[in-house]
């Protein structure tokens, strides 16, 4: 495992990265209504990206042990689906749906990824507890990110707010991020405090816990890309690339 330091050229420019991606991601969402494709939805940030010089980090991007390389700029996974939905003109939103939107853009050969999961007009209220929760298990995770404190202090924090309530997807995890879209660290939303990977001023990182109202358990779907729940329980997913620090991390995907 080889952690990277950004020096402070490169963090200004994650930072300006961070900034642009979250106001993308923040049009999008309110383009989330109900007739909308998830197709639709990816031809709006890819102009958006590509009208503010940068380029969609997804696009093309071909994991380590993937047969395919990703064919968009924009993750759609809708309920069920956790994450890695391929955008369709077939798949249109409805209301009741919950729908993550994930998104990486490289600006100026530097990487940054963020997440949010929107409503699709009225949804339950067990469902907006889903969001509310795995966005308050973002901010629980961030908090744990101080300098100093290890990947294992993240992912117990989250692992421990979440407190059994929902499942916990195991085989997806944060990373780090900058000069790729995946660096090390591996950040697992769950773990042992003091464990792991020491948090060092100056790395990068994504948090981006995922949680299902059902088990833990995940399938993969026919088109190879697509990470549903094996129990067909909705699932949601928040994430944010932030910068490690001295003391509070700070949040980079922010408008
Ligand atoms: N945010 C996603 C992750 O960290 C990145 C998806 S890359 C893609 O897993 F190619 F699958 F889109
Ligand atoms: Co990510």
């Amino acid at each position: 495992m080889s952690v990277i330091i950004k020096t402070p050229k490169e963090i200004e420019i994650i930072r300006e990265g961070g900034k642009r991606l979250a106001e993308i991601l923040a049009k999008t969402a309110k383009m989330v209504s109900p007739g909308v494709s998830t197709y639709d939805l990816d031809q709006y940030v890819y102009k958006l990206i590509i009208d503010g010089g940068d380029k969609p980090a997804f696009l093309n991007y071909k994991p380590d042990g993937m047969p395919t390389a990703y064919p968009a700029s924009l993750c759609v996974s809708i309920n069920n689906e956790i994450v890695h939905g391929i955008p369709s003109k077939k798949r249109i939103l409805k209301e009741g749906d919950i729908v993550s939107l994930d998104l990486g853009i490289e600006h100026r050969g530097l990487f940054t990824d963020h997440a949010i999961t929107v409503a699709v007009g009225k949804i339950s209220a067990k469902d907006e507890q889903l969001l509310a929760d795995t966005k308050k298990a973002l901010e629980i995770g961030i908090w744990a990110a101080h300098g100093g404190n290890t990947v294992g202090d993240i992912g117990n924090a989250i692992e421990t707010f979440v407190h059994n309530r929902y499942g916990i997807v195991r085989e997806l995890a944060g990373h780090g991020v900058g000069v790729a879209i995946h660096e090390d660290p591996y950040i697992p939303n769950y773990g042992k405090a003091g464990k792991g990977q020491k948090l060092i001023p100056g790395m990068v990182v994504a948090i981006e816990p995922m949680l299902n109202l059902g088990k833990d358990d995940i399938t993969v779907a026919d088109d190879d890309w697509t990470i549903k729940t094996a129990d067909g329980k909705y699932s949601a997913h928040f994430e944010h690339t932030i910068l490690i620090t001295e003391g509070d991390a700070e949040i980079l995907t922010m408008v």
